[in-house]
């Protein structure tokens, strides 16, 4: 394994260190270095600037030099983007080398359909089960993912990457189907509200029909807004839920619920295969940082030198997980025996007030880290709480301990601390 590259040191809650994520379970082994992963993520671009009087061999030798202090061991693993102040413009490559993926022997390797691959929490899950070494093919429209956060494999084997909109049927003979596709934050998903129905429907509707006919299992990314705003807390897999179906977030929650009514349908009438996983608010490094989500909007906020807007009077509650315990568990989930929802998310909970006080002191310890001196120290400002916004939501993670074995093994403090140092990197390269 490739040395550390980035000088993060990963504690879990009881303060052992992460080195690696993913687990060995129902005869499944989807253990994956950290370092590998975070190669992936944490810095794969970056604007390199020569100078407009610099000879080509200057350019060039500067160009290696900043790639390999950028790149830091891993420079194989890395693709570079550069910028040319002097003709405006911008160069990609992709990877010279892909990183290591497992040989596995054809019985083991599954051909995997991830919908929404090319999002936030998709491409995770496709780095992870590239890594482990299946055959892994995106569809994805575009919508809200990009092309960049899955680009670092095209040209791989393994991979393929097609654009499709689930709406519409999909052919393709596979062994498992992660369906994730459909826009996750609210002003992506009240954008179009009628859209977002169709893609909760009938993309459903499709991929149940592909999981039907070529007898792949399917996983389908359910979400906690089911719950609505709920009466009971913390909220088990059993509570039906609370949810105003006319409200401007029904497009979504009313969406999850019917692809979940839907799933069921086909497990119950023809016998396909079914996962569900209740996802809750998940973060983490490839969250676009304008989608207004709470956890990237304090965190651009404070690394930006702005105040940090609280909605409310900051006393509603909220839990985070990280994505890669959500990868853990999304991974477990598909290759358990578990056929009945599952919620997935870390228990730890805290009010939006805290959350923003944890967020501004780890952007600062960041910035002292890296020797920014900060002008003045950001306020937290409080604003009207947005229409159905609800004010309490924790999971009960039980059915997942004891059917999964899985629970959360990163502290918020950690995933935020990583989180910020990819803000970072995005705003180096003039991306946010
Ligand atoms: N991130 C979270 O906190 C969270 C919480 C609960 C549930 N989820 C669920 O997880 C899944 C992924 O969420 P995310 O956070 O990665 O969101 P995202 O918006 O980053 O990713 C969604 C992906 O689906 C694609 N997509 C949207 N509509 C499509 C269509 N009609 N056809 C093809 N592709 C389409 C988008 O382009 C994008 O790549 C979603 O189903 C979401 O409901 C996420």
């Amino acid at each position: 394994m490739p040395s550390p590259i980035i000088p993060i040191r990963t504690l879990d809650k009881n303060g052992e260190e992460i080195t690696t994520v993913g687990f060995t379970r129902f005869g499944f082994d989807s253990e994956v270095h950290l370092d590998v992963l975070r190669s992936l993520y944490l810095r794969p671009h970056y604007i390199l600037t020569v100078g407009a009087d610099d000879s080509e061999a200057e350019a060039v030798t500067k160009q290696e030099a900043q790639h390999a202090k950028f790149t830091a061991g891993l420079a194989a693993y890395q693709s570079k983007s550069i910028f040319h102040p002097a003709s405006q413009s911008i160069s990609y490559t992709t990877l010279s080398r892909f990183p290591p993926v497992r040989l596995l022997a054809p019985s083991a390797r599954k051909r995997v359909l991830v919908t929404g691959g090319a999002g936030f929490v998709g491409s995770h899950l496709v780095d992870r089960l590239m890594l482990l070494g299946h055959e892994v093919t995106v569809i994805d429209n575009f919508f809200t993912g990009s092309k960049t956060t899955v680009s670092h494999w095209v040209g791989h084997p393994n991979f393929e990457l097609v654009r499709h909109d689930v709406v519409e049927p999909f052919m393709i003979e596979c062994d498992q189907i992660y369906h994730l596709a459909c826009p996750a934050s609210p002003p992506h998903y009240q954008f179009n509200a009628v859209k977002t129905i169709k893609t909760s429907f009938m993309g459903t509707l499709n991929m149940l029909g592909l999981a039907k006919r070529t007898k792949a299992r399917f996983l389908i990314s359910s979400t906690s807004e089911v719950y609505g705003d709920p009466e009971v807390h913390p909220q088990p897999e059993d509570y039906w839920g609370h949810v105003n179906p006319i409200g401007p977030r029904a497009c979504y929650d009313e969406g999850k619920r019917v692809a979940e009514t839907l799933t069921y349908g086909f497990h119950r009438q023809d016998g396909v295969d079914v996962r569900v996983a209740r996802i809750f608010n998940t973060y983490g490094p490839r969250m676009n940082p304008f989608d207004g989500r709470v956890v990237s909007n304090f965190i651009v906020q404070a690394l930006k030198g702005e105040d940090m807007t609280v909605y409310g009077d900051g006393k509603q509650t909220r839990s985070f997980q990280y994505i890669h315990d959500l990868i853990d568990g999304l991974i477990a989930l598909m290759n358990s025996d578990e056929t009945r929802p599952v919620n997935l998310g870390n228990s730890d909970e805290f009010t939006i007030g805290e959350f923003a006080e944890l967020v501004r002191e780890i952007v600062e310890k960041v910035q002292e880290e890296d020797g920014v001196k900060l002008p003045r120290r950001v306020q937290i400002i409080y604003k009207p709480m947005p229409t159905d916004d609800p004010q309490k939501r924790r999971p009960d993670t039980t059915r997942a301990k004891q059917s999964l074995q899985w629970q959360p093994r990163w502290t918020v403090r950690m995933g935020l601390e990583e989180m910020v140092r990819y803000y970072k990197a995005k705003m180096a390269e003039g991306s946010i």
